[in-house]
């Protein structure tokens, strides 16, 4: 009785927060924007994704949850060809980008069109916050500085962080504060316009604030593009996910709504995970 109240509240507390609309019907067919299919990752004799298939459905956020080095980082870097010059790194089965096989495509179109975001923000230490952002369609050749200054400033309004950089644009990027320079990480990859954006856990590093206002900014951008995240914060899996899967020492042991993974998960494993018996 004591396991099934404990299992209970939390499941009561991390729903209490979902905004009400997170979770969509699945009665329509979703595009799907991504397919896994049978995918596995090995590091030399390390078998890091093991039979890896599901399909991340677009303008939907999915969620990728699981114990530390049940290979979440080695599925969001697999989608954007991150692997291939790790040596000894090899990869097997397919992953495509709207049915085209992404590893098939020039894999520089591939990054221009799946954006990340890593863990720990990254902006280019020599440049300004403006540079950072149109640093990428500097790159692609836009020379124009009054379209950039556009894109910039929708970036950086997108990634709610315009107001507190537009009097300051040519300072520097790592002159901001963390939760700061993460959203310029994601202004920076949202100017270049992909179709999708792969976070590996973005809000791990910040505070409350800077973590609620990440949230946000997710769940705004789902309207144009597609987002997988990873997260060790089951609460934001649940706050900000449409679907959920969960990883566990390689294989997806379950994918599906992150309403029914928060609710009633087929598996026992998930359920372990997710109400804190393990990992
Ligand atoms: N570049 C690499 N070289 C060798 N092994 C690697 C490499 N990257 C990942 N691995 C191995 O692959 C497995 C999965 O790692 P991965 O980083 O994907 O885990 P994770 O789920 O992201 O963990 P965490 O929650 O700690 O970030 C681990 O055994 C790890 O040691
Ligand atoms: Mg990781």
């Amino acid at each position: 009785m004591a396991e099934v109240l404990e299992k209970e509240d939390i499941i009561i507390n991390t729903m209490a927060s979902l905004p009400p609309t997170s979770t969509k019907t699945t009665d329509q067919p979703a595009v799907k924007k991504i397919t896994a299919e049978s995918i596995n990752c090995y590091f030399g004799k390390v078998h890091a994704l093991k039979n890896i298939s599901f399909a991340i459905p677009e303008h939907s956020v999915v969620a990728i949850i699981g114990p530390s080095g049940c290979g979440k980082s080695t599925f969001l870097r697999s989608i954007n060809r991150m692997h291939e010059l790790i040596p000894d790194s090899r990869i097997t089965g397919k992953l495509t980008l709207d049915g085209d096989d992404i590893y098939a495509m020039d894999a520089v179109v591939v990054r221009k069109r799946i954006g990340m975001v890593f863990q720990k923000p990254n902006p280019f230490p020599t440049m300004s916050i403006f540079d950072n952002v149109s640093a990428g369609l500097r790159m692609n050749g836009m020379r124009d500085k009054k379209a950039l200054a556009e894109i910039v400033e929708k970036s950086l309004k997108q990634a709610a962080l315009w107001n507190e950089v537009k009097d300051s644009l040519s300072k520097s990027g790592i002159s901001l504060s963390g939760g700061q320079q993460q959203r310029l990480c994601i202004a920076r990859t949202l100017a270049v316009s992909p179709e999708v954006i792969l976070m590996d856990e973005p809000a791990s590093a910040l505070d409350p604030i800077s973590t609620a206002k990440i949230e946000e900014l997710i769940y705004e951008l789902k309207k144009d593009y597609t987002i997988a995240i990873v997260t060790h914060n089951m609460q934001q899996a649940a706050r900000v996910s449409d679907y959920t899967a969960f990883f566990y020492m390689g294989e997806l042991i379950e994918y599906d709504s992150t309403k029914s993974i928060f609710t009633i998960p087929k598996k026992k494993q998930t359920e372990d995970y997710i109400t804190g018996r393990f990992g």
